[in-house]
């Protein structure tokens, strides 16, 4: 059955190797048929979460920036896949501040069942 998957890449340099990670996940997932997307992290703006919890009434954030786009592709999707660097031994703070961001999925009827992450770190290069 295919499945609309979501590949988010998360870090901000040009050509990073998280970046190439997100685009063999893609290609994978369009490979097998489904309906695969990636967005980049890289150029958009995405502020900190206040932490208002707002979106626990509204399912909406109150801040107005691209965090909202990023969010709704998530709550539709049926597949999201994280590519990221790894940032003293965790997620990078990007991912960190859209996942905050992304609070509002927690009260929402999202369609996701799977969720993966693809991590790159600077050992073995
Ligand atoms: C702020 C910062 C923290 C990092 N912390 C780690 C770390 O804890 N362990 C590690 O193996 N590499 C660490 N690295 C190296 C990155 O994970 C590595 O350069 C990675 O390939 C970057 O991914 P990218 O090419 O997708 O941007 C760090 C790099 C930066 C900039």
């Amino acid at each position: 059955m295919s499945k609309k998957v979501l590949v988010i890449s998360t870090s901000l340099r040009a050509h990073s190797n998280s970046e190439a990670l997100a685009d063999a996940f893609l290609s994978g997932a369009q490979a097998a048929g489904h309906q695969a997307e990636k967005v980049t992290l890289r150029g958009k703006a995405i502020a900190f979460c206040t932490g208002c919890l707002a979106c626990q009434r509204t399912q909406q954030c109150v801040i107005q920036d691209d965090a909202n786009a990023i969010t709704e592709k998530m709550r539709c999707a049926d597949v999201i896949a994280f590519a990221t660097p790894i940032y003293y031994f965790e997620m990078c703070g990007q991912m960190k501040t859209l996942l905050d961001r992304a609070n509002s999925l927690y009260v929402s009827d999202y369609a996701f069942r799977d969720i993966y992450t693809a991590d790159r770190c600077g050992r073995g290069r």
